[in-house]
């Protein structure tokens, strides 16, 4: 490390030494020592010189740029100290840390991790998390050792389940901790310890989808949500249903416990199964034909009593004589056309 950074002060004072060099030899140190554009000193250098003469100076005014701030006295002193190998003066320096640019330099692997999947962990500094590092040895095997816990930073973000635990069994990478998740398939007996009210309500409501493994639909990667047309048909094609519409009937952790609002637009939906009852209701054109099914079946496969929308239009006398308002009227799908009793 001491060497890299001494040899680092060594090609900056050459640099510093041939600039000055070059520019007194042209006679523009006044402009270019203040005014670093590098294109501008170049032109003028090129008037007056060859091109590959050109082209050293401008390196060489590269340089200045960054050396532009030392003061003159400072690069005389600078000189000296050159003048007379191994100096104290090239100590006289106090080494600061290494910075996350320094660090990438070398670590371009963790860098692109973390630049393209870090998820938060890109608000963690390397040394946030890498208190150690450099201090591998395999003599000692304290590879594990050094390398961060997360239990410096995380305290049981999924519970005390001792399941859960092992982080690095499922966060494979700490540099993208999301997406080296394992496949769902791999984890499927942890799902419930985290996804702890599905899988109970799941269990308390048996159907066929609680017969499923959750990866078998929550397949390929974490938090997919599939869509139902990979394993079903639409049972009522008069209506074009995606997922989403599918699930306004059927929740799906629950799929029998089946609801649906009271909207005519349904009706077509009922008719996939129950054609019978849609056609009659549409071809026999009477004023319940205007009503949304749900309005008499609130619930599936329950319905409503005459008497409970219409009372008793005709008097209870004659309501005692015929209980049965379907005697006259016939079918609420089919209405007859009754003459007056
Ligand atoms: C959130 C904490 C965290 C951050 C931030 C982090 N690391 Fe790591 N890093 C780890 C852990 C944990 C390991 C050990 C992984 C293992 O067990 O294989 C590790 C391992 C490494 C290794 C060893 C890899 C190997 O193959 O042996 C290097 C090198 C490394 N990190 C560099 C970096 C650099 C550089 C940065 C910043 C750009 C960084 N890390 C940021 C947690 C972190
Ligand atoms: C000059 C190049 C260089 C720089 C700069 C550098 N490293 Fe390393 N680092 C290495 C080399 C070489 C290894 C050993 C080979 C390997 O594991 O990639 C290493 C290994 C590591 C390891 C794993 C082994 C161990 O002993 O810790 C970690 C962690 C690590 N570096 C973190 C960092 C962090 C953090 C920074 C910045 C603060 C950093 N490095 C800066 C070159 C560098
Ligand atoms: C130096 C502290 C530190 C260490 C060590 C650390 N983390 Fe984190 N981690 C964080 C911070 C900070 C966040 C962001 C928290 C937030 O904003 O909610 C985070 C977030 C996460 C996230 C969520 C990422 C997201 O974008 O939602 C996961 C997953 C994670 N850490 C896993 C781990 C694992 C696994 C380890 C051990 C290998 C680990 N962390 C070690 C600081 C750390
Ligand atoms: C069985 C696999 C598994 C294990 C073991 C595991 N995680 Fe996770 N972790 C996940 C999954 C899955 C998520 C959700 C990721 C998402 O948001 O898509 C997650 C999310 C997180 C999050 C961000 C969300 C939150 O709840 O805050 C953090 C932080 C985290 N894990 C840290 C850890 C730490 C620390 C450990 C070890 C104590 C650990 N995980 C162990 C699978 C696991
Ligand atoms: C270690 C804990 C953990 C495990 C194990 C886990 N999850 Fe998750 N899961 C989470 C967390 C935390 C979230 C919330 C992430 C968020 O809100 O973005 C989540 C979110 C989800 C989501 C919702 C995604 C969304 O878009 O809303 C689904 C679906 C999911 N998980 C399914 C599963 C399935 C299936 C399994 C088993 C194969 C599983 N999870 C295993 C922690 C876990
Ligand atoms: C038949 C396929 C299927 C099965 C089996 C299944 N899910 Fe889901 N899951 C879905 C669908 C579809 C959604 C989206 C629901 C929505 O948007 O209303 C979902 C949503 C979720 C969500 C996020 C939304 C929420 O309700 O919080 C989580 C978490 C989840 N499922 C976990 C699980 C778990 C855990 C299991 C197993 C115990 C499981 N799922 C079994 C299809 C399934
Ligand atoms: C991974 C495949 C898969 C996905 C995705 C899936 N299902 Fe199923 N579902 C099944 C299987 C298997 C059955 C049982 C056999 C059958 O009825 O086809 C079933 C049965 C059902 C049942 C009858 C339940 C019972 O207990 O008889 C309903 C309702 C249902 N699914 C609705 C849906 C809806 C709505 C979606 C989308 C939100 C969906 N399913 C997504 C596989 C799936
Ligand atoms: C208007 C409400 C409604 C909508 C929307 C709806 N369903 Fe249904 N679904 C039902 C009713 C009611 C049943 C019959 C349940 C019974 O047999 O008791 C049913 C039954 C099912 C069954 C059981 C097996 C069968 O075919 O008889 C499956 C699977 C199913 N639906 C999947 C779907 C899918 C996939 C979608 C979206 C394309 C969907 N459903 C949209 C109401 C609906
Ligand atoms: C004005 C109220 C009303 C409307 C609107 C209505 N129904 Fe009915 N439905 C009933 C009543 C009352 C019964 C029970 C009487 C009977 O058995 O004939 C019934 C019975 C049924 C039955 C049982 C089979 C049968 O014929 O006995 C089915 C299936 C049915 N309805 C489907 C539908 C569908 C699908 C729609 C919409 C297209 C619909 N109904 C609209 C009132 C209604
Ligand atoms: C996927 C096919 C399917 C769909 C869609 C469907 N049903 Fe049914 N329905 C059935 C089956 C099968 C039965 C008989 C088994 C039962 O009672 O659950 C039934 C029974 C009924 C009954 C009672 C029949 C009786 O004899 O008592 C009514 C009322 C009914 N459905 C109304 C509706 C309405 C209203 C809709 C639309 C919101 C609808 N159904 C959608 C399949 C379906
Ligand atoms: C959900 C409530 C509801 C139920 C249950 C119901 N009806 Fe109706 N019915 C209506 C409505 C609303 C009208 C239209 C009233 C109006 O526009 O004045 C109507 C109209 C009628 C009419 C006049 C039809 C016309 O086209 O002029 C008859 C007859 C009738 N209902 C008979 C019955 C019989 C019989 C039953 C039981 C088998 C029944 N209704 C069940 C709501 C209902
Ligand atoms: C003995 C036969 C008979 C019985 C039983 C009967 N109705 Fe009627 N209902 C009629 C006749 C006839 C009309 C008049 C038809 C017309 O005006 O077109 C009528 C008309 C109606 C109308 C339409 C009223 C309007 O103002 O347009 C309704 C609603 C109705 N009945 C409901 C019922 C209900 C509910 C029951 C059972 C409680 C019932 N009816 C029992 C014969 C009967």
């Amino acid at each position: 490390m001491k060497r890299v950074r001494e040899s680092n002060k060594l090609a900056l004072l050459c640099g510093v030494l041939s600039l000055l060099l070059v520019f007194f030899g042209f006679g523009c140190v006044q402009k270019t020592v203040h005014q670093p554009p590098a294109a501008k000193v170049s032109k003028t250098v090129t008037k007056k010189s060859t091109t590959s003469v050109a082209k050293k100076a401008t390196k060489k005014a590269e340089t200045a740029k960054t050396s532009s701030k030392v003061s003159k006295k400072a690069k005389k002193k600078v000189v000296v100290a050159q003048n007379k190998p191994g100096h104290r003066n090239l100590y006289a320096v106090t080494p600061k840390p290494l910075t996350l640019t320094d660090c990438i330099r070398c670590h371009k692997v963790e860098f692109e991790d973390l630049k393209y999947h870090g998820a938060k962990h890109q608000t963690v500094s390397c040394t946030a998390c890498h208190t150690k590092f450099h201090a591998y040895n395999p003599l000692k095997h304290n590879y594990k050792q050094i390398m961060p816990k997360c239990s410096q930073c995380h305290h049981n973000p999924h519970g005390t389940n001792p399941a859960v635990q092992n982080c690095s069994a499922c966060h494979q990478n700490p540099h993208e901790p999301l997406i080296s998740l394992p496949k769902p398939a791999k984890m499927a007996n942890e799902c419930k310890i985290c996804h702890a009210n599905i899988a109970a309500e799941m269990k308390k409501h048996p159907s066929a989808h609680a017969q499923l493994q959750c990866s078998d639909c929550h397949s390929k990667y974490h938090g997919r949500i599939p869509n139902c047309s990979e394993c079903h048909q639409n049972h009522s094609p008069l209506v074009k249903m995606g997922t989403k519409e599918c699930l306004v009937c059927h929740p799906v952790h629950t799929p029998l416990m089946i609801s649906y609002p009271c909207n005519k637009n349904m009706n077509a939906v009922c008719a996939g199964c129950h054609s019978k009852e849609y056609n009659q209701l549409k071809r026999h054109h009477t004023k319940h034909s205007d009503l949304a099914c749900a309005q008499c079946h609130p619930h599936h496969a329950m319905y409503l009593k005459c008497r409970q929308c219409h009372g008793l239009p005709h008097g209870k006398a004659l309501a005692k004589k015929f209980p049965n308002c379907q005697t006259c009227h016939g079918s609420p799908h089919n209405l007859n056309a009754v003459s007056a009793p």
